[in-house]
């Protein structure tokens, strides 16, 4: 491998200044390992709407096709928001990208430097270790995509809205796959969370997740909770868990709290995995914070770039086979946030914070 070819897609507000930095900092760290980038930089969400009409331009899909992994920035804000719900950047820009690619398996880590545990809304000496832990969302099927979805009005004028939760056993292995792979890769704990009290779905998520484990990964250590009690946990003790899994819409909510418990937005990234293999026999996969636009500060230079950088690092990590270099991003960023304590507003505790440029500089000059 010497090319590492991915599609860009900064989006709005913030997502393209701290693209930027994140593409300067993937440039250094590729060309220490004697790699060169050849990106190429496409419409996506807002901008999509305001250049092409669509949240998700043809153009944009032919762009990220033609490439191995698609790292995508940030899209939505206030501009777009009084559009309807379905051409809204956010949705009409990710689900579309989901389903296009297949990317049903979504790995959202949340991770807290010890350093960091100012950030947390926990009582920091709950968490004086930090906090280390992968939340692991189906992506591609349940409420979100069950069919019938639809508006109707019924014989008596009433308005009934439907959405339907579906998942087949192949769906729920593959991604209980995911989790056991990563599992292995760290403390081996795996807790599949389900609501199979109530849903029909969650029994047969239940029973295919004990039957897939028992026969290919009996080594791992796995428990089960329903998605209430899940909640609670991940607020009183979320170093309780290791990998935690789950079908599409509990991991909505789940790993948005999780974000939350973790401190600021500014440090978390994600990736989102597809059944098909690039041209590397890599996942193809779409990787990104999970910050959003933060239109509040954007073009002030001062936006956190951890996340759109440590979403590179997961890309190299997970469709380019490139373990060490996303391990030195990593470890770059980390030392420039704890050991030298350069802080971006988001993270800064009354230390005086550094911008957007800075920030990168000094991971640069550590990596
Ligand atoms: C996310 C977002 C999306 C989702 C929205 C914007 C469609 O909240 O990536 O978590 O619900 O999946
Ligand atoms: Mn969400």
């Amino acid at each position: 491998m010497s090319k590492i070819k991915f599609a860009v897609l900064p989006g709005d507000y913030i997502g393209p200044e701290v693209m930027t930095e994140a593409l300067r900092v993937l440039n250094v760290a590729a060309g220490k390992a004697g790699l060169t980038l050849e990106t190429t930089v496409a419409d996506v969400g807002g901008a999509g709407i305001d250049n092409h009409g669509k949240a998700l331009p043809d153009s944009t899909l032919d762009v990220c096709r033609a490439a191995d992994a698609i790292l995508f920035g940030s899209v939505g804000g206030p501009k777009w928001e009084s559009l309807p719900p379905k051409e809204q950047p956010e949705r009409a820009a990710l689900l579309p990208l989901r389903k296009a690619f297949n990317l049903f398996a979504n790995i959202r880590p949340g991770l807290l430097y010890a350093e960091l545990t100012d950030a947390s809304p926990l009582k920091t000496n709950r968490i004086p270790e930090g906090i280390d832990i992968v939340c692991i969302r189906e992506l591609t099927g349940g409420i979100y995509f069950g069919q019938p979805k639809s508006t109707t009005t019924l014989d008596n004028g009433e308005q009934q809205a439907i959405d339907t939760m579906v998942y087949q056993t192949s769906e729920i292995e593959r991604i209980a796959e995911v989790a056991a792979v990563t599992a292995k890769a760290r403390g081996g704990r795996v807790c599949s969370v389900d609501k199979a009290n109530v849903l029909e779905t969650s029994v047969l998520w239940r029973k295919t997740v004990i039957d897939y484990f028992a026969k290919n990964h009996p080594d791992l250590e796995l428990s089960h909770m329903y998605v209430d009690n899940a909640a609670m946990q991940l607020a009183r003790d979320p170093n309780q868990f290791d990998v935690l899994f789950t079908e599409n819409m509990f991991g909505d909510i789940l790993s948005d709290e999780m974000a939350v418990i973790c401190g600021s937005l500014g440090m978390m990234s994600s990736a989102s995995l597809g059944t098909e293999k690039n041209s590397h026999g890599h996942p193809f996969g779409l990787f990104e914070p999970a910050g959003g636009t933060a239109p509040d500060i954007a073009g002030m230079g001062v936006a956190n770039p951890c996340a759109q950088i440590l979403s590179g690092a997961m890309m190299l990590r997970y469709s380019f086979g490139q373990l060490e270099l996303a391990e030195q991003i990593e470890t770059a960023v980390r030392k420039t946030v704890t050991e030298d304590g350069l802080r971006t507003g988001d993270i800064a505790f009354g230390r005086d914070p550094v911008g957007t440029t800075a920030m990168a500089d000094a991971i640069i000059g550590n990596l």
